[in-house]
């Protein structure tokens, strides 16, 4: 991880060109063009199903894009996600996945192991070489937890820890992957208004470690704040990118926001149509619920 703590503007970091996802007959994503530069914080909104969290797995390995090519500082990217996370790119995810039963510190530890030669398995089974290199590796996942607010609960079980701070351990064990860039996937979702606030302040802490960070994100105050530039999905496709007066101004953006009844407040028509669609599904069907392999 770089220590230069001026933000420079300029290099591309992420380079994703014509990026097109189609399962089956849905075409989630459509030739979607997106840069993000060193320094940069920049955001990607849209109405819930508009493809931000495929777009994300398309630049992480998870998806190989039907069409279109990532390219991470200059390399197209590997098909793998693990090869991803080893080239530079972190993420988090829309539904939190820690390891549940670990402590908060062995979160961190294993996220850790594309950085160490020791890898994943021995960092679970605590082989012989995962001894060697684990007071180093905790000294700096300490220093993360330090960084994140989680350092006096760095032995609690995950599962104990509150959802914002699970969400704020998420971040530090993808910050263990020393990431050149990091994607985060609605990282205040389920927030107060003060968590959300202390994670804008760690959002733009973590810009400063020259860290580049693309954030999906559906609380506006928090993008607008934050971001240098926002881009907005709507039906797989990009509508508009600019910066946040740009965006916030433009009254196509508003117009696909208005279109979808606002979240927690569905309408009776609404409520009345999920009731009879889950009424005549089968009980296992739930598409694009879990979506963010
Ligand atoms: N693995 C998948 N198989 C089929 N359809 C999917 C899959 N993942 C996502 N989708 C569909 O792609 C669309 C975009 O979903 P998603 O990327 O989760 O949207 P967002 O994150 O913007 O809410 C939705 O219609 C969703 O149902
Ligand atoms: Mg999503």
């Amino acid at each position: 991880m770089t220590t230069d703590t001026t933000t420079v503007t300029g290099t591309t970091v992420l380079d994703a060109r014509g990026v097109t996802m189609r399962f089956g007959g849905l075409t989630a994503v459509r030739n979607v063009d997106l840069q993000v530069n060193s320094g940069e914080i920049v955001g990607l909104i849209g109405p819930n199903g508009a493809g931000k969290t495929t777009f994300f797995n398309c630049l992480t390995g998870l998806y190989i894009p039907t069409e279109g090519e990532v390219r991470y500082k200059g390399t197209v990217l590997p098909p793998k996600s693990f090869k991803v996370t080893a080239a530079g790119i972190a993420r988090t995810f829309q539904n939190i996945r820690l390891f549940a039963n670990m402590t908060v510190l062995e979160n961190v530890l294993v996220g850790r192991h594309t950085r160490t030669k020791e890898g994943l398995w021995s960092a679970l089974l605590r082989g012989p070489g995962f001894h060697k290199a684990e007071a180093a590796s905790r000294e700096r996942a300490m220093e993360l937890l330090d960084f994140v607010g989680l350092a006096n609960k760095a032995e609690h079980l995950a599962r104990n820890l509150p959802y914002g701070e699970q969400r704020k351990l998420e971040i530090a064990r993808a910050l263990a992957s020393e990431p050149g860039l990091l994607l985060l996937d609605e990282p205040t979702a389920g927030m107060n208004p003060q968590e959300t606030r202390a994670t804008e302040e760690l959002v733009f802490a973590i810009r400063d470690k020259g860290i580049a960070v693309l954030v999906i994100e559906h609380d506006m105050r928090f993008i607008f704040n934050l971001c240098d530039r926002v881009a907005v999905l709507v039906q797989g496709e990009k509508l508009i990118e600019g910066d946040s007066a740009t965006v916030q101004g433009d009254e196509r953006v508003i117009a696909a926001y208005l279109g979808e009844p606002f979240e927690g407040t569905p309408g009776d028509e609404e409520a009345a149509e999920v009731e009879a669609a889950e009424a005549s599904a089968p009980s296992d069907a739930t598409p694009g619920k879990e979506n963010d392999r």
